[in-house]
C-alpha cells in the first residue's frame, strides 16, 4: 500500500521512510516543502531515490504559506498565551492539506508524519489531515515503534545504510522547527525553564546588544489589512516577510522565551525567534488603529484569543475558525494605509502612521475649537450618568441609601 510521508530530508524522517517500508511493507511517497525554513530541499531528493522513492514531492509553498495561513492569521494580531505568534501552529495545516492533495493524486490510502507522541505538532497534522479525507489512515511511528532512544535510532539507521550526519550521532543539544514565520528551540538543555538560552540558540536575530546602535526606520504599506510595501517597494507575500526578518533580526527583535500549555497538556518551555512576525504585529495595530472604529477593534481583541488557540490546537480547517475569521476580516477593507517604525536594539517604535480612510479626527480631539460638533455640556451629562451607579454604590456602602 501506499503512504506520503512528510519528508524533511533528515535523519528522523529518513528512519521513518525506511521502517515504514520495512513494518508495513508500504510504498512510500516524500512530500518535501520549503517553507521558508532556510535550508536547501533539493537534498531531499537525492536522499529519497537512494531509497528507493519513486514518486517524490519537492514543493516551494512559500508563497501560499504567508498568503493563505500567514497573514490571514495576522489579521486577528495573533497571541497565543499573550506572547506566541503560533510560527509553527499556523505551517502544519498547510503541509497537511499538501500531503492529503498528493494522497489523493497518487491513491495513498495513508499519510504518515515525525511529529512525537508528546507535542502539539502530532494533533495539528491529524486534525488536519481527517478535516480534509475523514477516511484517511495516520501513521504516527513516534507513537509505534521502539526507536524512542537515539541510540536506537542511529543504531536502526546503521543497519540500513541511512547516512547520519556527524552532528546527529550525539544527542541534538534541542529540537528545532523552522519557516518563513519563526524558528524554535525547545527541549534537551533548554528544558529547566530557570536556565538561561545561550546565545547559540539564536540563529535569525543579533542579540540586542550587539544590534546597531542607531535605528533603522521603516514604512510598511498595507492595503486590505494585509502588507504589501516596505519603503514604498511592493513586494510578494513571502519576499516582504523575508525583508521583515532581515530588518528586524539585523535590529535584535523578535525573541522570546516563554513557557507555554501545550494542547496535551503539559506545560513545556520554548524559545522563538519571530523578527519580521514581531514587527508586523506592531504595525498592523497601528493601521489598525487610525482605520478601525473603536467597537470593531475591541471585538476584534475580544476574538483573539479564542482564535489564537484554536490555531494553536490545530483548527485551522474548523468551522469555527472560518467563523471567527469571516468576522476578522469583515473589516479588513478599511485596514489601508502606510505605518513608520523605528527599530532598535530589540524594540518596535511607532512613529507615525496615516491612511486615506483614516477615522482620526483632528478636529474633534484638538483643545482648540473644532469645526466639528461636539458640545462641552454633553460631556457632562455623559459623566452624570455614567456616575450614577457608582454614586449608589458608593451611599450604599456607607450605610446612607
Ligand atoms: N511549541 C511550539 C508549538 O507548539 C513549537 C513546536 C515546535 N515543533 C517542533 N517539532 N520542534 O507551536
Ligand atoms: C513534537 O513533539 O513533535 C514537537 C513539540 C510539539 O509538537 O509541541
Amino acid at each position: 500500500k501506499k503512504v506520503v510521508l512528510a519528508y524533511s530530508g533528515g535523519l528522523d524522517t529518513s528512519v521513518i521512510l525506511r521502517w515504514l517500508q520495512d513494518h508495513y511493507n508500504a510504498e512510500v511517497v516524500t512530500f518535501t516543502a520549503d517553507i521558508g525554513q532556510g535550508e536547501d530541499i533539493e537534498p531531499a531528493r537525492a536522499k529519497a531515490e537512494l531509497m528507493g522513492i519513486k514518486q517524490i514531492y519537492i514543493e516551494d509553498l512559500r508563497e501560499e504559506f504567508v498568503r493563505d495561513y500567514v497573514f490571514p492569521m495576522f489579521r486577528a494580531n495573533p497571541l497565543y498565551e499573550g506572547c506566541y505568534l503560533l510560527g509553527t501552529s499556523i505551517a502544519r495545516p498547510l503541509i497537511a492539506k499538501r500531503q492529503i492533495e498528493i494522497a489523493r493524486e497518487v491513491g495513498a490510502e495513508a499519510v504518515s508524519h515525525g511529529a512525537t507522541g508528546k507535542g502539539n505538532d502530532q494533533v495539528r497534522f491529524e486534525l488536519a489531515y481527517y478535516a480534509q479525507q475523514p477516511d484517511i489512515k495516520v501513521i504516527a511511528p513516534w507513537r509505534e515503534w521502539d526507536l524512542g532512544s537515539r541510540t536506537k535510532l542511529i543504531a536502526y539507521a546503521e543497519q540500513n545504510q541511512i547516512p547520519i550526519p556527524k552532528d546527529k550521532r550525539g544527542e541534538a543539544p534541542f529540537s528545532v522547527d523552522a519557516n518563513l514565520l519563526h524558528i524554535s528551540a525547545e527541549g534537551k538543555v533548554l528544558e529547566d525553564p530557570w536556565v538561561a538560552p545561550e546565545e547559540y540558540v539564536f540563529s535569525r536575530s543579533v542579540s540586542p546588544e550587539d544590534a546597531p546602535n542607531k535605528a533603522t526606520e521603516i514604512e510598511i504599506t498595507f492595503k486590505a489589512g494585509d502588507p504589501v510595501a516596505i519603503d514604498g517597494v511592493e513586494m510578494s507575500p513571502a519576499a516582504l516577510l523575508t525583508k521583515l526578518n532581515e530588518l528586524g533580526g539585523a535590529n535584535g527583535i523578535g525573541r522570546l522565551d516563554l513557557v507555554e500549555n501545550r494542547f496535551v497538556g503539559m506545560k513545556s518551555r520554548g524559545v522563538y525567534e519571530t523578527p519580521g512576525g514581531t514587527v508586523l504585529l506592531t504595525a498592523r495595530r497601528a493601521m489598525e488603529s487610525i482605520t478601525l472604529d473603536r467597537g470593531a477593534a475591541h471585538q476584534k481583541d475580544e476574538l483573539m484569543p479564542r482564535y489564537a488557540e484554536l490555531i494553536y490546537n490545530g483548527f485551522w480547517f474548523s468551522p469555527e475558525r472560518e467563523m471567527l475569521q469571516a468576522a476578522i476580516d469583515s473589516c479588513r477593507d478599511l485596514v489601508n494605509g502606510v505605518v513608520r517604525l523605528r527599530l532598535y536594539k530589540g524594540n518596535v517604535i511607532v512613529t507615525g502612521r496615516k491612511s486615506p480612510n483614516s477615522l482620526y479626527n483632528a478636529d474633534l480631539v484638538t483643545f482648540e475649537e473644532g469645526a466639528v460638533d461636539y458640545d462641552h455640556s454633553d460631556a457632562h451629562g455623559f459623566i452624570r450618568l455614567n456616575a450614577l451607579r457608582l454614586r449608589v454604590n458608593k451611599l450604599t456602602q456607607d450605610g446612607k441609601n
